[in-house]
């Protein structure tokens, strides 16, 4: 079995069981290199403020999150290896579990020392289609004291800290957007990663519900 095959299936175990999983991509695979080379080509002003919610609700909140974004786009041969990527990831998921998935969106994260993401949820109950949440680490060499850990809170329980990952590269998590509540600590240096979120098809008047 291709080993890409192996560590699909250990998400999809992961996520039929508990709905939360913590996996390790192999270093050498080639869509993690695109993104560290798409990575070393990026300026500061490829970057720009996160803002929360979509298109009209549209808001800059400088105190619920401070990181910098930018969109991946198919279009670039180096960022859309890992589109790719996530749509093998994405029809996977689709024949273990049948989860209905159609479209997979997501964005680099930049957050300089200091930034945070305060305690949310990617999605709310029967408010959205985006019904599963990835995030993957780019930080070569993370030690624990740098902090900037991606703490998840209890599922049931909001209040409860579950666990703390550290953003190590190649640590893929991948988690229901609507169930886990999480946080991004503040860092003592530059954090990388790259958050992005499957959604499911819900159409209004024959329309595709447009992503983002
Ligand atoms: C997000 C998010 C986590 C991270 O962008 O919604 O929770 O560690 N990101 O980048
Ligand atoms: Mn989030």
């Amino acid at each position: 079995m291709h080993t890409t095959d192996e560590l699909f299936d250990r998400i999809a175990q992961d996520l039929r069981v508990t709905g939360l999983s913590v996996q390790t991509i192999d270093k050498t695979e080639p869509a993690l290199q695109a993104l560290v080379q798409r990575l070393s080509l990026f300026s500061g002003s490829d970057f720009s403020a996160a803002g929360i919610g979509r298109q009209t609700e549209h808001t800059q909140n400088t105190e619920i999150r401070s990181d910098k974004i930018h969109w991946l786009d198919s279009g670039h041969a180096l960022e859309n290896t890992f589109l790719m990527y996530m749509d093998e990831l994405k029809n996977h998921l689709n024949r273990r579990l049948f989860m209905g998935l159609f479209s997979y969106e997501c964005h680099f994260a930049h957050y300089e020392p200091g930034a945070f993401y305060k305690k949310h949820l990617d999605a709310f109950q029967g408010n959205t289609n985006r019904v599963l949440s990835t995030v993957l680490y780019l930080n070569q060499n993370w030690q624990a004291d740098y902090g900037g850990e991606l703490a998840i809170f209890d599922a049931h329980d909001h209040s409860i800290l579950q666990q703390k990952i550290t953003p190590q590269f190649g640590t893929l998590v991948t988690f229901l957007s609507d169930e886990y509540p999480h946080e991004v600590l503040p860092a003592t240096r530059p954090r990388y990663s790259i958050a992005g979120w499957f959604r499911v098809n819900s159409s209004v008047n024959g329309q595709i519900d447009p992503p983002r």
